[in-house]
Parts: structure tokens; C-alpha cells; sequence
């Protein structure tokens, strides 16, 4: 029987599958279509400080290569996630790892410190890649600016690990990636969607009403994994920060090719729309994969990629 466990800074994940951020529902809602005690973890929705309704419809579209969203984070704000979602968090049966999102310091400080403190969330992802509201540009754009974001949130994460959710928008995440770890990251999140536009030929409009969205799915698949690459070969290799490779799962050989390029966990969204229980059916593979490999843990398998 292969072991199948990863940790994340002091956690263990049961295996090395879990549900992106913003793609399972707010608390795992996902639950009732499948049975979450098979993955590793989920990923809330990013949460941020005050309730925001998003961007107008259409703000999600099926793509032919892909998805298309614009959601514009629409949440209820924190103080409705602690009264109405969190309680319900020790009932997950798996890793729960909340995410959080923000426009200010001050704000993504409060969302972190507030879920730091919901029994049954174990890790805090940030998302990075929301615009601030002095220079307008993404937290995760510059690693200057990423650092001082972290180095506030980091303290407040006083029973939570801290996962570092990057962007491949931000062009070569090196910088980023040693960032993150410097600021006491315990893992990194590569990647998030990609900016993409998709027009209507014939009215001639964005199909999204905001125009510009996160382009996921099949299609970002090798982007991810070049990202993953690069961030294990040169960062993280050797280092006990591991590597949530996100972008692109439709198959579980994409899962496999992840690890291969060295992340320890991956992560699944798009493909939880086409198919729902993608996520157990590609959990269930890597372990038929890595026995195939004759390994006895699937760790044996991040970054064994042959050059
Ligand atoms: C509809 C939708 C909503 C998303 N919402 C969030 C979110 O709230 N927070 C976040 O960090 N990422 C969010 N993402 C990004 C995903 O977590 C993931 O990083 C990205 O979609 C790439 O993975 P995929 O190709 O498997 O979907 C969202 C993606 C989609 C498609």
C-alpha cells in the first residue's frame, strides 16, 4: 500500500488531492455531490473583509478551451463566513484550508486573523492576486510589495500554517516564490487563472460584461507545470515547503505530470464543473500510479521528473 500522506507545515493532508480555491462551493458545498473524506483538502472561497457582490452577469463562461470568470470575489464578508460558515467546518471531513483575499493591508490582516481562529480551518491560503487599492496593481505583482503584505499577516496566523497562492500573470515567480518563503510561508499555490478575453463576433462584445477574467482550465495546464518547474528546481528543492501545483487538471495524468515536476499536492477547479468527482477518481489513480512505480510513498514521485 502506497502512502499516500503530505504535509503542509505541520498538517497532513490524507492524500495529495484537494479542491481549489472558489471552485467547491464556499464552505465545501461540493459535499453533497461527493464524498469529501477521499481528498486531501479544500479551499474556501477567498474571503474578504467586508461582503462584496461581484461583477455583474455574465461573469462565467464555459470556453472552448477553457473557462472564463470574472466573478469579481462576491462573498459575504467575513463576519457572515464566521456566523454562518465556519461553524460548520469541523464537520468536513477533510482538511479545510480557508482562503483569504483583500484591497488593503489592514483588510486581508483582518479576514487572516479572523480565520485563524475558526476551529476545523487548519491553513490559510492568501490569495494574492487582488488589486490594491493605492497603486491598483495585484499584492502578488511585485515582490516588494508581497512582502509587506506577508510580513503583517504572517503574525496573526498563530494556529494556521500560512499557503502563498501566486499568479503566473506576475511573469517569473522566483522572486515571488522567495518571498513567500522568506515571509514564513509554508507552501506555495502555483497557479492562479491567467487574464484572458474572449469576444462574441457577432455583437462584437467581451462575453464577460467585465471583458478581461481568469482564464482556467485544460489549456493553462502546461503553463502551471513550467511554473512548478521552475519554482521546485531553483526554490524549493531541498527545502520542506511544498509545492501546490493548481492550473489545468482535467485528466489524472495532469495531476501526475504536477508531481513529476515537483509539486507535492495539486489542485483541482475547472474540472470539478465538467465532472464533479474528478477530484476522487484522480486521487485514487496517483495511487494506482505510484504503486506501478513500485514506490511506497507518493513523495517518491515530486520532481522525479527524468531530464
Ligand atoms: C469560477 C472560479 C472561481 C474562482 N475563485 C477563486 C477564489 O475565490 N480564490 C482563489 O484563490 N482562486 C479562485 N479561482 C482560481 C482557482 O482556484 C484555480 O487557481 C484556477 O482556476 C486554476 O485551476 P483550474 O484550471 O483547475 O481551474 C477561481 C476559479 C474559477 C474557475
Amino acid at each position: 500500500m502506497v502512502n499516500m500522506n503530505v504535509k503542509i507545515g505541520s498538517v497532513e493532508l490524507r492524500n495529495p488531492v484537494v479542491l481549489a480555491g472558489g471552485t467547491c462551493g464556499v464552505m465545501g458545498e461540493i459535499k453533497d455531490a461527493i464524498d469529501l473524506s477521499k481528498l486531501g483538502g479544500i479551499t474556501t472561497k477567498s474571503i474578504t473583509k467586508e461582503p462584496r457582490e461581484g461583477n455583474s452577469p455574465i461573469r462565467i463562461v464555459d470556453h472552448h478551451y477553457g473557462m472564463m470568470n470574472a466573478i469579481g470575489l462576491a462573498n459575504e464578508g467575513i463576519n457572515s463566513f464566521i456566523q454562518e460558515q465556519a461553524p460548520k467546518a469541523t464537520s468536513i471531513p477533510t482538511t479545510v484550508i480557508g482562503s483569504v483575499a483583500g484591497h488593503t493591508i489592514d483588510e486581508y490582516v483582518a479576514v487572516a486573523s479572523a480565520m485563524d481562529s475558526v476551529k476545523g480551518i487548519e491553513l490559510v491560503e492568501v490569495n494574492v492576486s487582488c488589486p490594491n487599492t493605492t497603486d491598483g496593481l495585484e499584492f502578488g505583482a511585485c515582490p516588494k510589495q508581497l512582502h509587506a503584505l506577508l510580513q503583517e499577516i504572517r503574525p496573526v496566523l498563530k494556529n494556521t500554517g500560512m499557503i502563498v497562492k501566486l499568479s503566473a500573470a506576475a511573469g517569473d515567480l522566483r522572486p515571488h516564490a522567495h518571498t513567500a518563503i522568506e515571509c514564513g510561508s509554508d507552501a506555495l499555490t502555483l497557479i492562479n487563472t491567467i487574464p484572458g478575453l474572449a469576444i462574441d463576433v457577432h455583437s462584437r462584445k467581451p462575453v464577460l460584461s467585465r471583458g478581461i477574467g481568469g482564464f482556467s482550465g485544460g489549456a493553462i495546464h502546461p503553463i502551471a507545470v513550467r511554473v512548478v518547474r521552475e519554482i521546485y528546481k531553483d526554490i524549493t528543492k531541498g527545502t520542506s515547503i511544498p509545492i501546490i501545483g493548481t492550473g489545468g487538471i482535467m485528466r489524472w495524468e495532469d495531476a501526475a505530470e504536477f508531481i513529476l515536476a515537483g509539486a507535492s499536492t495539486v489542485g483541482i477547479g475547472t474540472a470539478s464543473y465538467v465532472n464533479p468527482a474528478i477530484s476522487i477518481q484522480v486521487a485514487s489513480k496517483l495511487q494506482t500510479w505510484a504503486e506501478k512505480h513500485d514506490c511506497s510513498a507518493i513523495n517518491e514521485l515530486v520532481g522525479a521528473m527524468q531530464c
